[in-house]
Formats: structure tokens, sequence, C-alpha cells
């Protein structure tokens, strides 16, 4: 049985995902997310904290209602997942309270229409470093009703795909660059100016399926956000192929979406899922999040591609 259909067995048995004992952990969608329910994120311990990056591989993302975690409280939960916290090339953040590593996204409803929140696309964040995020821990400060936040699987995205299409994917790395998401998507502003970004210089070749560093689990590991090209690919093929990685995520069946309240936290896998920021009617208010990612520099999206084309010609996936 694969995962995700594991996935899906417990939701339609219990509501409840039995195998915890420190909180409950209720599944929200089939392929992905769950509410976690009888903890405060504040009182984790090294029992409970263990539980917790067990909830967070096996279901993507987790979500959190009533936390309203200060910032040391927030940085302490993105602790128990990897030893590093991201410095982000361009995201505003908390410095002058102390918290540079608390990043601010916002937009205002002073903003226009057309302003960017760069968070309105399918994607995995930092691909083009090559220690991208492991997890972001996001609190909702201020959202307007329908500026709702998106995940997607990699895992069930891989697994929807054809066997056909599962060797092509197995067989190619994409090649990510910072820069170039800034310029594809026109974010244009002074801060994501595209020098300003050329010079921090984040490119990385990743495999476009990787196998998850904790569950094992395959993936895609591309989404519409860094991905320059197939590796070693012609444009106009790239973007053929990339074009069949870019729709998985749009599936419904794939997805889950978290309607925010403040003090809401979201904690996801940035290897094993995309996300997309919905911006909703900002036209007359304030979206307002507060995250801290983690990443280790132990852990690099990463595939044996010959076993993992072995087992699938034999048929053993
Ligand atoms: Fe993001």
């Amino acid at each position: 049985m694969s995962a995700s259909a594991e996935q899906l067995a417990i939701s339609q048995d219990s509501n409840v995902d039995s195998t915890f004992k420190h909180f409950e952990v209720v599944p929200v969608a089939p392929a992905l997310g769950a509410m976690i329910e009888g903890l405060h994120l504040s009182e984790l311990t090294d029992e409970s904290a263990e539980e917790l990056r067990r909830a967070v591989w096996q279901y993507g993302v987790v979500f959190a209602r009533d936390q309203h975690l200060d910032p040391v409280q927030q940085k302490r939960v993105a602790s128990y997942f990897a030893e590093d916290f991201e410095e982000h090339p361009f995201a505003k953040n908390l410095a002058d309270e102390g918290h540079p590593e608390v990043f601010v996204i916002e937009q205002f409803a002073s903003d226009s229409a057309r302003a960017r929140t760069t968070t309105d696309l399918w994607h995995h964040d930092v691909t083009g470093r090559t220690n991208p995020n492991l997890v972001s821990v996001i609190q909702a400060k201020e959202v307007p009703f329908g500026a709702d936040t998106m995940w997607a699987s990699a895992g069930a995205s891989y697994d929807y795909l054809p066997n056909e299409l599962k060797l092509l994917f197995l067989g190619l790395d994409i090649d990510h660059d910072l820069a170039y998401m800034a310029m594809r998507h026109d974010f244009g502003d002074a801060s994501t100016a595209a020098e300003k970004l050329v010079k921090v210089g984040e490119v990385a070749t990743h495999p476009a399926v990787i196998q998850h560093p904790f569950t094992g689990r395959l993936g895609t590991f591309i989404g519409n956000g860094h991905i320059k090209r197939v590796h070693g690919y012609t444009t106009d093929l790239s973007d053929l192929i990339l074009k069949i990685a870019n729709e998985l995520p749009k599936l419904p069946e794939l997805q889950v979406r978290h309607h925010w309240s403040p003090g809401d936290v979201a904690i996801w896998d940035n290897f094993g899922t995309l996300h997309y920021g919905v911006t909703g009617d900002l036209r007359s208010q304030t979206r307002l999040l507060h995250r801290v990612s983690v990443w280790s520099r132990e852990i690099a999206p990463y595939l044996d591609r010959e076993a993992a084309i072995r087992e699938l010609m034999e048929g053993r996936v």
C-alpha cells in the first residue's frame, strides 16, 4: 500500500490518527494535512517534539489553532526540526526586535491590486539553494477573509503520474535560480531587483524527483518558483516538460487549504509539499504572517536514481 493510500485509510476508518500519544492528530484531507489538537506548541518536550516531527513528515503540513506564539517560542518550535535558521535574501524580518530569523510576510490595503506577495504560485521555498529549507513554521497575525494558504503533496504528485511519466521525471535534473524566478514572475520591486538577486547567486541543480530525507517516499521536487530549465534540455523542450510538472499541484485531490484565524500556526515540510499563498481580497485589508524556517547543511535533495528506476521497472512501487 502506498503512503497516500495509508493516509486515506486512516482518515476513513476514524477521524483521529491513534498512533500519536502526546496530542491528537486529525487528518483534514486525503493527500496531506492534519490538525493538531491538545498541544500548545510553547510546551513541546523532546518526546512530544519527536511525535510532531513524525506528524509533519507523514502529513506534510500540520495546523494548530489558537497558539499566539511570541518570536522566541516560534523559533524554538522550528529548532526542533533542523539546526540552522534561514537567512532570506530579501524578505523583511523582525531584526529590529532582535529576531532576524522571523520573516514578515505582509501586504497592505494600500498596495495596488497588482502588487505581488511572491506567494501566489505553487512552489517549494528557496530551491535555488544547495540545502533548501526543510521545515517552515508560519503564524497568522492578520489575514483577510479568503487569503488562505494551500499546500499540495509532492509525494501524491509523483504517485499521480503514470509509470511512463514517472520514468521520464526520474531521469531528469532541474536547474533552479533565484534571480530567474524574480524576472520570470515579474516581482519587480526594489528589494527583488534582478541585479541584486544575481549577486545573491542562489543557483542549484536538483533531481526532479527526490527521496524524502526521513520517510524515503518519492516525490516531485520542481514547483513553479525557482525553476529555470530541465538541466541540459533546450528551452522549448524544457518548457513542455515543466508544464506537466506545474499542472500537478493544481489538482484538488492533491491539495489541502487552510482558512486562517489569527494565532493559527502551520508547520510544513518543504521537501514533501508545495504551497500557494492565496492573496484574497487585499483591496480592503492587511495580510500579515510571521515565518521561521530551518534547514540543515546535512540535508540536500537526493535521489538514488538507479535504484528508483530499477524499482519502477520491476513494478515494486
Ligand atoms: Fe513560499
